[in-house]
């Protein structure tokens, strides 16, 4: 197959910690190619999560970082001007359904709503991707699909998925594991104890409480990571807590305090 493709191949195991039947439930949805939503809170798994089911599918991911500056033409492609004149740079998604990758649009409605329907001839039967302005139509490979995530507490008024588009996925919802889970997660990524990884979920556990009470998004399990690999480089509990715990999600001294206080109440 295509060089450009191979770039894409996830050639060694994502390490990942199933939390449900999000396994059994994605290969389903995969097996009929139906185009799914990841839903849940930054942090948790989501990206991870597809990485590692583009390796056990050993299908190739290409993923697309969405922000509202992107256009269509950097989803599908677009004319460059070289020393011969111009020439057609297909775009990731593109290429995804030329070739037959998993496609993952991460943090999708961060994208502005006219660039979102670009995908929308490939989530239905049809599955096409019209190049308009190089007069192609793409039909997609058979093992083409769409992934996106989505954070459902972050969407306001006006950055929404439409319900056109909603509607056109199946969705899993993700959250923060358990705390066995999460606690494995940990050592296994940072290589702290599990004593320290325990602690470390306790103090996020604390957190996640107060979420809607004075804090946006609770601590997440990619923040736990950052804390844990502190702590393997010797960097004191406390101080590797602040930096990559609690400074990084608030501002206000009341709040900082009692998440200190809470660090506090774990590592002594
Ligand atoms: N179930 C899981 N199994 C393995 N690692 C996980 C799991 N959940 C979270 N992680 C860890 O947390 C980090 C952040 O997860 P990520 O997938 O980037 O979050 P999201 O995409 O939801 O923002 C990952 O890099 C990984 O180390
Ligand atoms: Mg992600």
């Amino acid at each position: 197959m295509s060089k450009i493709i191979d770039q894409y191949r996830v050639t060694a195991e994502p390490y990942y910690h199933p939390v449900a039947d999000e396994v059994e439930l994605y290969e389903a949805a995969y097996s009929v190619r139906m185009p799914m939503m990841l839903k849940g809170p930054t942090g948790c798994g989501k990206t991870r999560f597809v990485e590692h089911m583009a390796w056990k599918l050993k299908k190739p991911l290409i993923t697309v970082a969405c922000n509202e500056d992107m256009t269509a033409s950097d989803l599908v492609g677009r004319f460059l001007l070289d020393a011969n004149g111009t020439r057609w740079q297909d775009g990731p998604l593109a290429v995804a359904a030329r070739y037959g990758a998993i496609c993952y649009l991460d943090e999708v409605v961060e994208a502005r709503q006219d660039t979102t329907v670009v995908i929308h001839p490939l989530t239905d039967n049809r599955r096409v991707l019209p190049l308009e302005k190089k007069g192609e139509l793409v039909h997609a490979h058979a093992d083409f699909q769409i992934v996106i995530s989505y954070n459902p507490g972050y969407q306001s008024l006006m950055k929404d998925l439409k319900q056109s588009t909603k509607q056109r996925f199946g969705a899993l919802d993700f959250n923060y594991p358990s705390h066995d889970i999460e606690s494995e997660i940990i050592a296994h990524e940072t290589g702290v104890s599990t004593e320290i990884a325990e602690k470390l979920v306790s103090i996020a556990e604390r957190a996640r409480n107060l979420k809607g009470h004075g804090l946006d998004e609770g601590i997440s399990t990619r923040m736990l990571i950052y804390a844990g690999s502190l702590i393997v480089k010797k960097v004191d509990a406390h101080a590797a807590c602040r930096v990559a715990l609690v400074r990084p999600i608030t501002d206000d001294p009341d709040m900082r305090d009692a998440l200190d206080a809470a660090v506090s109440t774990f590592f002594n």
